[in-house]
């Protein structure tokens, strides 16, 4: 039984289209300026017509698989957090697993909030301390873009899609994944709800004349609730690893709002200089918010081995979560981008042969990654 919950393996993956404040200042009443004060943002990712959850969340995993050097049929868990599955039902976290051929897997949906990948985390490193499964992969991922009111400026100018996995492998190791914890309270469940198309309220002509299959949201109140959770969620998952606030490299927290951050890291009187933010490339990407910006740390070289970060988030539910981890990971191959712009247009042809592709380049990627690693040792 392994004692340790490592991240051996991290991947990410955003649509090409970049939508500026600029350009949603010319369909709905806003501006940059307006945009950039309040929220951070100053564009977001949104996905095309043959991008979904669950693309994304297929080449992020094909990314984190090959840092860590894992064929699919070793992955046991499949997770995928996100509140924009495919359907209602397969859950998405099924095709993924089809896609990657990750034949040994067993595979659902998390539904959390913007606090689903630590929720899915959390699970995941517990199952795997548990004994009970070996290798995990966990998956924020999410395309809001379809689930916006383009009309609605309080919503539509804060969120954007894409997708961030990672591996989690057992070890005798100490390190990885310290402490975790996951919260709720669901009397705020109104505050961030999409009224229509589940059970209580199904699809119907009215319900989509009145706009009950988009995001609804008391920006105000939420951000009350967030700016509250976020100091109290960090504070209690560093002492739950036996560390005090001045041991933490990094703060990772869920990319909503850059006045959230802050308010944090005043709470917490840490510089801001110590959290990661990339809002302004992204906005809100939910689910994958976290597992984006942890790429980017590291690609980055802000999240080296040995340090400790602190993952934080709220959302939707509502619920907030956070998890300490101890980074000791391999650094990342880097892959010359044109390969990259080449897998991504093997998008737009049929399923089949994209598939196909995708399964021989997994092939190829995974043996070179395993003889690399070889090598290293
Ligand atoms: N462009 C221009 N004006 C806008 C606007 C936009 N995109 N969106 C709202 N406004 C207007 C409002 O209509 C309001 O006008 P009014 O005073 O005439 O009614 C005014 O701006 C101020 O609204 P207010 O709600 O006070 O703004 P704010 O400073 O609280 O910022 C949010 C609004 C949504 C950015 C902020 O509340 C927030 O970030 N909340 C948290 C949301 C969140 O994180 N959600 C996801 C959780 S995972």
């Amino acid at each position: 039984m392994a004692h340790y919950a490592h991240i051996i393996g991290w991947g990410m993956a955003v649509p090409h289209r970049v939508v500026t404040n600029h350009e949603l200042a010319q369909f709905v009443e806003t501006s940059d300026e307006w945009i950039v004060t309040r929220t951070g943002i100053r564009e977001r990712r949104i996905a095309g017509p043959y991008e979904s959850t669950a693309t994304l969340s297929i080449a992020a995993s094909e990314e984190a698989l090959a840092v860590a050097g894992i064929s699919p049929r070793d992955v046991d868990l499949i997770l995928v957090a996100t509140v924009t599955p495919e359907h209602l039902f397969p859950s998405t976290a099924c095709l993924v697993q089809d896609a990657l051929g990750a034949t040994k897997a067993g595979a659902f949906d998390l539904l959390a909030g913007c606090s689903g990948f630590i929720y899915a985390l959390h699970i995941a490193a517990a199952a795997i301390r548990s004994g009970m499964h070996q290798v995990a992969l966990v998956i924020g991922a999410e395309t809001l873009s379809r689930i916006v009111n383009w009309r609605d400026r309080n919503t539509c100018v804060l969120f954007g899609d894409g997708a961030g996995a990672v591996v989690l492998k057992g070890s005798d190791m100490p390190g990885g994944i310290l402490a975790s914890m996951i919260r709720a309270d669901g009397s705020g469940a109104e505050l961030l709800i999409i009224p229509a198309g589940g059970s209580r309220f199904p699809i119907s002509e009215s319900a989509v004349r009145d706009g009950c299959h988009f995001i609804r949201m008391n920006g105000r109140e939420v951000f009350r609730f967030a700016t509250r959770v976020m100091e109290k969620a960090t504070r209690e998952v560093v002492a739950q690893a036996g560390l005090r606030l001045e041991d933490v490299d990094l703060i990772i927290p869920h990319q909503a709002n850059i006045r959230i951050i802050e308010t944090a890291a005043k709470g917490l009187g840490l510089p801001m200089d110590r959290f990661f933010v990339n809002i302004d490339r992204y906005g809100n990407t939910s689910a994958a918010s976290i597992p984006i910006a942890l790429c980017e740390a590291v690609q980055q070289r802000r999240l080296n081995p040995g340090d400790r970060a602190v993952m934080v988030a709220f959302g939707a539910g509502l619920t907030w979560a956070a998890a300490v981890v101890q980074w000791g990971a391999p650094q990342a191959r880097l892959r010359p981008p044109w390969l990259e712009r080449l897998k991504r247009i093997t998008l737009y042809l049929p399923a089949q042969l994209h598939s196909r592709l995708m399964r021989f380049w997994r092939h190829l990627d995974a043996r070179l990654s395993r003889i690399l690693r070889q090598q290293g040792e």
